[in-house]
């Protein structure tokens, strides 16, 4: 029985040693959820709470003859001026990708309706957490 018992531990323990440390994965995030990048969209609620890490996507869905996506800096933003955008990330088809790929402060708004009815969302990008730490392995 001891013997068995043993052998239950061996297995246990090289289960916990040899399991995989899960990755961290980016996220995607839908702009706005169901009502997606509309006016009248409060785009500050939609952010609280969540964590932009480094890595993940803002996915912007609109109608593209009248919204656009412009990353402004933050004078601008609190204006919403769009004369002078840091980066413009409007592409076709009125479905475009925000890669947030520099932990920064991003102001981003629609310039063709100048943040028309609350079009304007910002967020903070962080480094992503370490991973959750894994049973020490103590080696003597
Ligand atoms: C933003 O850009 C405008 C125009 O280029 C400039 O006047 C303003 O000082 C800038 N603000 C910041 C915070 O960089
Ligand atoms: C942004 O880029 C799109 C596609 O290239 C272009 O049609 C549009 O005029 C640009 N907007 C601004 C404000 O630069
Ligand atoms: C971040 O993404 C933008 C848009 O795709 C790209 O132009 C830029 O070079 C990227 N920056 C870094 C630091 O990877």
């Amino acid at each position: 029985m001891a013997r068995f018992i043993v052998l239950i531990e061996a297995v246990v323990l090289a289960f916990l040693v040899a399991a995989p440390v899960p990755e961290v994965a980016a996220k995607k995030y839908l702009v706005g959820d169901k009502k997606f990048w509309n006016p009248n969209v409060d785009y500050t609620t939609w952010a609280k709470g969540k964590h932009f890490y480094l890595g993940d996507w803002l996915y912007f869905v609109y109608y593209r003859d009248q919204y656009n996506i412009l990353e402004v800096n933050k004078t601008d933003y609190e204006r919403c001026i769009s004369d002078h955008p840091i980066r413009n990330y409007t592409h076709c088809c009125g479905r475009d990708i925000v890669p947030l790929n520099v932990t920064k402060q991003y102001y981003l708004l629609d310039g063709r309706g100048g943040c028309f009815h609350g079009m304007k969302l910002t967020v903070t990008v962080e480094n992503p957490p370490p991973p959750p730490k894994s049973a020490p392995v103590k080696r003597h």
